[in-house]
């Protein structure tokens, strides 16, 4: 596209309009800026122009930068868009509608107006791609809001509301936006004598107060250390509005360019513009028809009021979608509403949920006792007692009951999906749909195709998803799908690794280091030891080569099952949720280690990452193999979202290719050679590394949905 297609200037009643039009979002592709600039240039010259206006075609204003421009070599232009608009002799009114983000918001506050429509939002979210504002809005947003406001706005990255940002002075007018061009246009002729003109660039109100204040950027330093631990575009954004307080204007942007150019490039940068991708690629099932567009559900039910189905309805309810939780026994029906109850209490005490939204959201949320009365409903959701002939049963009632074109979803984390597509005489409307607990907070939703769901079934389920706010991945059924699946072999050997010398504190500080929010024996402590006892029970009856992991079983039996009985993996003081080591698992550990004869050693914290997300990698070949999820990268979201991988990592595939593939498989055959069958090589695996091929380009050998 040529810059005369992507930005367009035509001249109505006075005022030179500059549209640009680049979709899906107007980002900032080739040819938008440069079309700014011979725009505004043409309005400067045009003796009939008296004021300009800079609006989006489309669905937004402008999406920021082109992120698929970043690492790539881009034309350095001689001016930028910003200076342009900026030093414009006539009057610029940027008129905003969806969103104007990073790059967007740039060029609105080169402008010396901008009004917006009261849907649209504002933001500087590029710290979430591991970059910094690189045009100016480090320098500009201060100069206009103050720093604290902006360095809260830049940090955080959030999306701003325009009703917000009109009231810390972003956004000079919020207009109906039934006709936005024709508004704009009126505001810009109401503007276009005013002198002089209004440029953020020579304002130092704002800043001058904050000269005086230099602790207030070592206090945003130390508020963010924690969740911002091994990364530096956070840290470099907080520099540049410092600059903007202590520089002036033209030095804070030479500070501003010079601090962007060290991160674009940056490994962190580098996962985070993957993650970005990533996330949107997940939605996309190949061959998926076009013009099917899964419609808005209206009403949603649940079935079973525990834990797990608690947290659905509440997902729904969140997200103003009206729901029925089914329960025949009215004393659990009872129970499973008031931990709802407890669990909005618990937000409105912290503050994070008003005492309204509260009352609203349980409004939401109908308990019924009868099948019939949730058969209106457009989908319902199984998450009853994990057992196949509980579920049978569940299903066997509502194909009786659910209207024909009702979604029929199941919550099981690990039974296959066509056991309950088998009750049923319409097995194409049947599909898994896997939360991850706590299911009200968690984003990953896993959308399990079974043998004979049917491509709009997936569509329609992953869309239901969408509406509550989580992230859909779609994976095969297999014993547990593909998240759960990938995370096991992780699971075994934190446990194996314990029998040969590692201890829980250390393996936890390795991944805390590495970047985790909290360490994987403390998780084990939260979610409760009780939980994967019985599973391996269960595995252990069926599987008479099912290897013991007698150090987990031996806490569990001794009443350590976590912080809800103060001791787990870790000792707890009343009240506290501080993981203590405790002398009591050393001795356990070593009393196991001697009865099985294994010699005991040290290991560095490099052994332990790579022993716990080598096992799962390999395992990810072999789900990949067999055509159990779409893509390598789907297994990162999956992880992002679902195990709380490090973001700026991008991924446990993207992890494992900065090692690179031919070093992963190498040492995986050698731990095969060491440990045996259950480190034995992925054939994906071997052949990525054979033709050295990175993890992310590997493709599944099994179409999932020509398989039927
Ligand atoms: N660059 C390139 N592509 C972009 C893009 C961008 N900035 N923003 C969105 N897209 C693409 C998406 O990849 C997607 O492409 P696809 O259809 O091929 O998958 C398409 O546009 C639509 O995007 P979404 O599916 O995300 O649409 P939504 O309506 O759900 O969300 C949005 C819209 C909120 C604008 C979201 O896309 C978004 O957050 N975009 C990124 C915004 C951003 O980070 N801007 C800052 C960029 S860096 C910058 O400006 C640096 C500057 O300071 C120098």
């Amino acid at each position: 596209m040529s810059e005369a297609d992507v930005v367009r200037f035509d001249v109505e009643d006075g005022i030179g309009v500059i549209t640009v039009d680049y979709p899906p979002v107007n980002a900032l592709g080739p040819g938008v800026r440069e079309g700014i600039i011979a725009a505004v240039e043409k309005g400067n010259a045009d003796a009939n122009v008296k004021a300009m206006v800079l609006i989006g075609a489309g669905r937004s204003f402008i999406a920021g930068a082109d992120i698929r421009m970043f690492g790539k070599p881009r034309p350095v232009l001689p001016r930028s868009s910003q200076d342009v608009l900026d030093s414009a002799t006539k009057p610029t009114v940027a008129a905003i509608h969806g969103f104007a983000l990073g790059g967007g918001l740039e060029q609105a506050l080169a402008c010396h107006y901008r009004i917006a429509v009261p849907s649209a939002k504002v933001g500087l979210p590029e710290v979430l791609i591991g970059i910094l504002p690189g045009g100016g809005g480090t320098q500009r947003l201060p100069r206009l809001i103050g720093p604290k406001a902006a360095m809260e706005m830049i940090v955080s990255g959030r999306h701003v509301p325009a009703e917000e940002a009109k009231k810390m002075g972003i956004i000079d007018a919020i207009v109906p936006g039934k006709d936005l061009r024709r508004e704009a246009i009126d505001y810009a002729k109401s503007v276009a004598d005013k002198r002089p003109l209004a440029r953020i660039r020579d304002r130092t109100d704002h800043v001058a107060a904050y000269k005086a204040d230099p602790g207030m950027f070592d206090a945003m330093r130390k508020s963010i250390a924690r969740r911002a631990r091994n990364q530096k575009a956070p840290y470099h954004c907080i520099a540049c509005v410092e600059a903007a307080v202590n520089q002036p204007f033209d030095e804070g942007i030479a500070t501003e360019r010079r601090l962007f150019s060290e991160l674009e490039n940056a490994d962190e940068a580098k996962a985070l513009r993957y993650a970005f991708f990533a996330e949107r690629e997940v939605a996309k099932i190949p061959g998926a028809p076009k013009d099917f567009k899964p419609g808005k559900i209206s009403r949603a039910a649940v079935v079973g009021a525990g834990t797990m189905g608690g947290g659905i309805a509440m997902s729904f309810a969140d997200s103003g979608i009206p729901v029925k939780v089914l329960e025949v026994s009215r004393d659990v029906l009872e129970r499973g509403l008031q931990r709802v109850r407890d669990n909005y209490a618990i937000s409105v005490k912290r503050g994070s949920t008003t005492q309204a939204q509260m009352d609203e959201r349980m409004a939401r949320i109908t308990p019924v006792e009868r099948y019939e009365d949730i058969g209106d409903c457009d989908v319902v959701i199984e998450a009853v007692f994990e057992r196949p002939d509980v579920k049978k049963e569940v299903f066997a009632k509502l194909e009786k009951v659910m209207k024909p074109d009702a979604l029929l979803l199941s919550n099981s984390s690990a039974i296959d999906t066509d056991i309950m597509a088998g009750m049923t005489s319409r097995p194409a409307n049947v599909a898994g749909a896997h939360f991850f607990a706590p299911a009200n907070v968690m984003k990953l939703y896993e959308v399990v195709k079974g043998t004979k769901t049917s491509v709009e079934t997936i569509l329609r389920t992953m869309q239901v998803g969408r509406d509550i706010g989580k992230i859909s991945a779609v994976a095969g059924s297999c014993d547990g799908f593909a998240a759960n699946r990938s995370r096991a072999p992780f699971g075994t050997e934190m446990m194996l690794m314990l029998e040969e010398g590692a201890l829980p504190e250390q393996i936890d500080k390795v991944m805390v280091d590495f970047g985790y929010p909290i360490g994987p024996f403390a998780v084990g402590d939260l979610s409760g030891l009780d939980i994967g006892y019985d599973t391996r029970k269960r595995r252990a009856a069926e599987n008479p080569n099912f290897r013991k992991l007698l150090i987990p079983d031996r806490l569990v039996e001794m009443g350590r099952k976590g912080q809800k009985t103060g001791a787990g993996w870790f000792r707890y003081e009343k009240g506290d949720r501080t993981p203590h080591p405790d002398e009591v698992v050393k001795a356990v550990i070593a009393d196991v280690a001697r009865e099985l004869g294994i010699p005991q050693r040290t290991f560095t914290d490099d052994e332990i990452l790579k022993r716990l997300l080598f096992a799962s990698v390999n395992e990810t070949c072999k789900i990949l193999e067999e055509g159990k999820a779409l893509r390598a990268s789907d297994m990162d979201v999956m992880w992002l979202h679902g195990f709380g991988f490090p973001r700026y990592r991008g991924g446990l595939m993207f992890w494992a290719d900065g090692i690179g593939v031919k070093e992963v498989y190498r040492q995986i055959a050698e731990w095969h050679q060491r440990y045996g069958d259950r480190w034995k090589p992925a054939n994906l695996l071997r052949e990525l590394a054979e033709s050295g091929t990175p993890f992310r380009e590997a493709k599944p050998k099994v179409d999932m949905f020509a398989a039927g």
